[in-house]
């Protein structure tokens, strides 16, 4: 199978993380944290050994600011709900995913929305001018995950800090893709999917937390630490990680990590840039052809490229494309908001997203297998006129 649906999840999975699941399940079978017999302190370590990779890949100086989450919009409810359930509005994109739209739809205050713009001054001048007294949190997406393109965080997150504002990224498309350091960012929170540039386990979300007061828990209960009291523990992780947690899946993101530093995330992200470039350059200019964004530009965007078959629907190449052995996304993505800004809400994009493990093999069978459909298409509409 030609896969090229990583945005959603990455597959396959490297090897290395195949095994370490395994692995976890069999040598590190107790709960972390609770007991005190030798499988539940060894368990408890490889848990803390994930901590550790992650805060040190990210950039974060305190181990124990990594909280494991089910998955990114788990932490980015966490951090939404958990910050402004006291007062204050969120501001955001207008490229958002539905795991930063809906919950900050929910915030009691509400919400502003500033416009992502290609020139990135005005980007940023349009979250200068949506700030209002009483915005407490700035939270957005790193890249959208429709068209690749990427907000600068850097400069928001200076722009957050001059107005008082605590800044939260959504990275569920660049971590283990783009460099992110979130002391040299200056990020206060960071929402993470491990199962897709990490290549890690689905069922494994993180949230880093630089800002270590501000975030009330959503879900309180069982720690294994100062079970005496009935207040939810105000210590990280504890005050956030309630319950039992995917120590598999916790493991299999630690090997993930490895994989990504082994390989090289530079190399990687490279790699599958190029791929992209080559799929733009083989359809741009294609009668029938649509594309939406400049050619893809290492630095400037995500590994996602957004395409369609002019008059037909994105779903329905999706499942022609399917028809031929190659996995790919259709429709709006979750992302309604980038297709509004892009002016696909009507029938949605298809995306195509490689992966460290895409070939260019895979990329000249995609770009055939577009230009067949779109001069199929042409055909049929000039025999109907
Ligand atoms: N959020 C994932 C995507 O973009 C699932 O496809």
């Amino acid at each position: 199978m030609v896969y090229w649906d990583n945005a959603a999840t990455t597959w396959p999975k490297p090897a290395m993380v195949q095994q370490t699941v395994g692995q976890a399940l069999r040598q590190y079978g107790a709960n972390p944290g609770r007991s005190g017999h030798t499988m539940s302190l060894a368990t408890a370590e490889a848990v803390y050994a994930c901590r550790q990779a992650a805060a040190t890949f990210f950039g974060l100086s305190d181990p124990t600011g990594v909280i494991f989450t089910p998955n990114c919009t788990a932490s980015l409810n966490m951090v939404i709900r958990g910050v402004l359930e006291k007062g204050g509005r969120a501001l955001t994109s207008d490229l958002e995913h539905n795991a930063v739209h809906r919950p900050v739809s929910a915030v009691a205050w509400g919400y502003d929305t500033a416009a992502w713009s290609p020139d990135e001054e005005e980007t940023v001048e349009n979250f200068h001018r949506a700030i209002r007294p009483d915005t407490r949190l700035l939270v957005c997406t790193h890249a959208s995950n429709v068209f690749g393109v990427i907000l600068p965080i850097r400069r928001l997150a200076k722009l957050a800090h001059d107005h008082g504002l605590l800044f939260c990224v959504d990275a569920a498309q660049t971590a283990g893709v783009l460099p992110i350091h979130m002391e040299l960012d200056d990020i206060d929170y960071l929402c993470v999917a491990p199962h897709k540039g990490l290549y890690a386990p689905m069922g494994t979300g993180l949230l880093l937390c630089r800002e270590r007061e501000q975030v009330a828990p959503l879900v309180r209960g069982g720690t294994g630490s100062l079970s005496m009291q009935a207040e939810q523990p105000q210590e990280l992780p504890d005050r956030l990680e309630s319950g039992t947690p995917n120590t598999p899946g916790i493991c299999g993101l630690r090997a993930g990590i490895d994989f990504v530093e082994g390989r090289g995330r530079q190399t990687i992200y490279t790699h599958e840039i190029r791929l992209l470039q080559r799929v733009y350059d083989g359809l741009c200019g294609h009668p029938g052809i649509q594309l939406y964004t400049p050619r893809p530009v290492e630095g400037n965007s995500a590994p996602v490229l957004a395409v369609n078959v002019e008059g037909v629907p994105s779903e329905v190449i999706a499942k022609m494309l399917d028809e031929h052995g190659i996995a790919v996304r259709a429709g709006l993505h979750c992302a309604p908001l980038a297709h509004r800004r892009f002016g696909t809400l009507e029938g949605g994009t298809v995306r195509l997203a490689p992966s460290a493990f895409s070939t260019m093999q895979e990329a000249e069978k995609i770009i055939e297998k577009f230009l067949q459909f779109a001069e199929k298409r042409l055909h049929i509409s000039e025999n109907m006129v």
